[in-house]
């Protein structure tokens, strides 16, 4: 089978996909940029092919865009707080038929999360190849359970879980960094990525020294990100709608809202949607092309031909108040965001051509990999832009991290 695309895959790239397409169970790991989410697309579209089930998932919607997957949670039927539920063959009932899963950004994937897949996945009555690619060195996981485990917890990863042991994945690595064309930057990513302070002050000098106007914003904070897209939204003509507000009982924890408390649009606002329908998937992007307030919101999303109406989506979501008899509430929102700015987590994965990155005034990056991730999203330093205090940021890896790689030797990056 020939697939179309505008570049020959690197050696590299080549036997990682070879070994997938053999069958084995396999980690591909590789700096930011190394192509792996390529090998994965061609893999699954020759697997595919052959007939194969394939499930590509992400902890992130907008990293799951990027291979055509969907979220972990929304794939495994998880909630928020998944690791009280129980779970039971109902989580993977519709993957009876599934030969391959793909998790992307496997960096992301808590210990946890992979112990929950791992159990769900147990469901089935036939093994699954698990396919899992991502780099350690980038976002670490941020959904662990912080009360049981404390920040620096000693199990946080995925490589830590049960199921990473049993899976017992042929470790392959790509070492050609092939976003970016400049090898000085490329061995600068590589010496940030592992801590290495001494390279900050080259970031400074050779970023594009003023804001980039059509770029997107990716930011440390996500305060940030709501007051970027506040302003893009006053700066666009035309009339506002009303507020989408969303509705629910008690109080909950906005951050995981998946939407906006109040929405507002404007004809021709560039959002994002943030969940998965049958019309539409979470990450996707689009531009408001009408509103019915109260009711509604059209959107034509990128590469669909015709418009979409978006409309009030419903979840439950955990009550934050203690007094309550309910543990839940039901939200009532639209499944929308403004998309002009996002914060660094939801940008690992995607390459852009032009980016502002913008780093919180006497907060820094707050997550190590944070920093790694923001300054390798660009294909060129001149058309990255730094806002902020870069001296600020926590870059030092965790130790388990380089722990883990030593066992391989660190390939790290050709030159
Ligand atoms: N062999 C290749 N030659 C040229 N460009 C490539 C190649 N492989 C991938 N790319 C492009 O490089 C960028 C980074 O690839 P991606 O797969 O997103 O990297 P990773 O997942 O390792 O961060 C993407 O724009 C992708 O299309
Ligand atoms: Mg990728």
């Amino acid at each position: 089978m020939s697939i179309n695309r505008k570049f020959v895959l690197k050696e590299a790239q080549k036997k990682a996909l070879e070994k997938i397409l053999s069958g084995a169970n396999v980690c591909l790991l590789g700096m930011a940029g190394t192509g792996k989410s390529e090998v994965i697309k061609e893999a699954c579209e020759i697997l595919e092919g052959q007939g194969k089930v394939i499930k590509k998932v992400s902890y992130q919607g907008l990293a799951a865009q990027i291979i055509g997957g969907s979220t972990i949670h929304s794939t495994f039927k998880l909630s928020h707080d998944y690791r009280k539920m129980k779970l039971s063959a109902y989580n993977v009932a519709h993957l009876r038929n599934v030969d391959v899963i793909v998790i992307d950004e496997i960096g992301m994937v808590s210990e946890n999360m992979m112990d929950t897949i791992g159990d769900c996945l147990s469901f089935l009555d036939h093994p699954v190849q698990m396919v899992v690619v991502g780099d350690f060195y980038q976002i670490e996981p941020f959904d662990d359970d912080k009360k049981r485990t404390g920040y620096y917890l000693d199990r946080k990863y995925a490589f830590q879980s049960y199921y990473w042991q049993a899976y017992d994945f042929e470790v392959c690595f790509l070492n050609e960094v092939v976003r970016q064309g400049d090898f000085r930057y490329i061995y600068n990513l590589y010496r940030l990525s592992r801590g290495d302070r001494s390279v900050l002050s080259y970031f400074v000098k050779n970023m594009c020294p003023y804001i980039i106007e059509d770029a997107i914003y990716i930011c440390t904070h996500n305060n940030d990100a709501k007051r970027i897209n506040k302003e893009k939204l006053e700066a666009l003509k035309g009339e506002e709608s009303h507020p989408f507000m969303a509705s629910y009982e008690g109080v909950i924890d906005l951050n995981s809202l998946p939407g906006e408390e109040c929405l507002v649009v404007k004809i021709g606002l560039r959002v994002m949607a943030t969940i998965n329908t049958s019309k539409f998937c979470n990450g996707k992007m689009g531009t408001v092309v009408g509103f019915e307030n109260y009711e509604n919101i059209k959107v034509k999303f990128d590469g669909y031909n015709e418009v979409t109406t978006v409309t009030w989506a419903t979840t439950m979501i955990e009550r934050t108040d203690d007094d309550s008899q309910y543990a839940n509430t039901e939200v009532r929102f639209m499944p929308l965001r403004p998309a002009y700015a996002i914060s660094i987590h939801k940008s690992q994965g995607q390459t852009f051509d032009k980016v502002n990155v913008i780093i919180s005034e006497g907060k820094g990056a707050w997550a190590h990999g944070q920093l790694y991730v923001a300054l390798s999203r660009g294909r060129s330093l001149a058309n990255t832009h730094i806002e902020g205090n870069i001296f600020n940021c926590r870059i030092a890896p965790d130790a388990v991290v380089k722990e883990f790689y030593k066992q391989f030797g660190d390939p790290g990056i050709a030159a």
